[in-house]
């Protein structure tokens, strides 16, 4: 049996296990720690001096995003239906409704003439996911909401590190999330950051993240104690995770960079082969730089996308496929009556698959997944 090449395996690039030993010695290890203001320091300089927390997911920062945001029962919160759940979920949280609006076929990220054609006066926010690395609409979004008076949260949970004409990814959104779980290309294991672009925003998220106490102003030294402020819930990130963190942030480029090579390898040997009426392939942007999160490819339809999996399993090499459409959900459709026709998300769920990508797969394993993409096109 060949050797399994798996979707995707955490790397130690550099000190994240010295840093990791350090935080556990130095005797605090909760949130808020020595390594989560070296990983914010990082942060602030990235972003433009913008203000930011460690959360312990992007699930917690939508979570604190959708407080901030103010989102209460029966408003209304446009999102994608292609996404994780955890961009629904903080809105069904509060006992908001989510409406979902279809994505583009060729970025996989929100359709703004249909996001456009769903704004109601109930409409509060809406939710940007930036779809395997890339957002191409996030400036544009930003523009309909301050001309509505809502909100734009930013789902970067992918997109940490990309870069579009403005800057990083993440700066158009009044809030923005991202995601280190291990699978994203920057990781901890578990965890996750809040950029708060407003600032009058951050002392209540810092409350938020705290259980709703003012713990942080606390600690300090604001004030000589601290008590319950606000709601809040238990979102922010050890400082042994932060550790980690702080290893991978410190070795950023070296990540990208050799993540990014095996995206372009993958572009340039598949898009020749992957012909635009039978397989649709990621695109080259002129103006964006992709952290190289994933690397995607359509299928013309499931039977062919299942066909794909099960001839990469049988070769023991896991190519996966993605979200289930959020609006078809087993959860939406006890809770919800309002029917969503979505037809790109209803084309992409089922016929979407994603190929291994991580910073050691080696140009051996490249090959074989490129010989298993012929192999399975010659037999078409
Ligand atoms: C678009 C999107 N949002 C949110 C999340 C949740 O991220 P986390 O696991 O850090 O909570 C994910 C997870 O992959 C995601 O893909």
């Amino acid at each position: 049996m060949n050797e399994l090449i798996p979707f995707s395996k955490a790397c130690i690039v550099g000190d994240e296990l010295e840093f990791v030993k350090d935080s556990i010695k130095s005797g605090y290890t909760s949130a808020n720690g020595k390594y989560t203001k070296k990983c914010l320091k990082f942060f602030e300089e990235f972003f433009n001096h913008n203000r930011s927390l460690l959360t312990n997911s992007c699930t917690a920062a939508l979570e604190i995003s959708i407080l901030l945001a103010d989102i209460k029962s029966k408003d209304e919160v446009i999102l994608p239906s292609f996404t994780f759940p955890s961009t629904a979920n903080c809105i069904v949280l509060r006992g908001a409704v989510p409406i979902f609006a279809d994505i583009e076929k060729e970025t996989l990220c929100l359709d703004i003439n249909d996001v456009k054609k769903k704004i109601s006066k109930k409409t509060k926010a809406i939710i940007n996911v930036h779809y395997a690395g890339i957002s191409t609409n996030s400036e544009e979004l930003r523009k309909i909401c301050d001309h509505f008076e809502i909100m734009l949260i930013e789902d970067a949970a992918q997109s940490f590190y990309g870069f579009d004409k403005a800057g990083p990814f993440g700066m158009h959104g009044h809030i923005s999330c991202f995601s280190f779980h291990e699978t994203k290309s920057i990781t901890c294991g578990e965890g996750g950051a809040i950029v708060l672009n407003e600032p009058s925003l951050y002392k209540r998220a810092e409350i938020i993240l705290e259980k709703g106490t003012d713990r942080i102003s606390f600690q300090k030294g604001l004030i000589d104690k601290y008590t319950w402020r606000d709601v809040g819930s238990s979102y922010g990130l050890c400082d042994f995770n932060a550790a980690f963190l702080y290893g991978q942030l410190c070795k950023i480029d070296k990540i990208i960079s050799l993540r990014s090579k095996i995206w372009e390898n993958y572009f340039k040997n598949l898009s020749e082969k992957l012909n635009v009426n039978n397989l649709i392939h990621n695109k080259m942007y002129d103006n964006l730089k992709t952290n190289a999160h994933m690397f995607w490819i359509l299928l013309e339809t499931k039977n062919a996308r299942d066909n794909f999996i099960r001839r990469f399993k049988k070769n023991n090499i896991i190519v996966t496929s993605h979200y289930n459409p959020l609006h078809k959900s087993p959860y939406y459709l006890s809770k919800f009556t309002k029917k969503f026709e979505l037809p790109v998300t209803e084309y992409v769920c089922p016929t979407l698959v994603r190929l291994p990508l991580f910073n050691l797969l080696s140009e051996k394993e490249q090959n074989k997944i490129y010989n298993i993409v012929n192999q399975i096109l010659a037999s078409e």
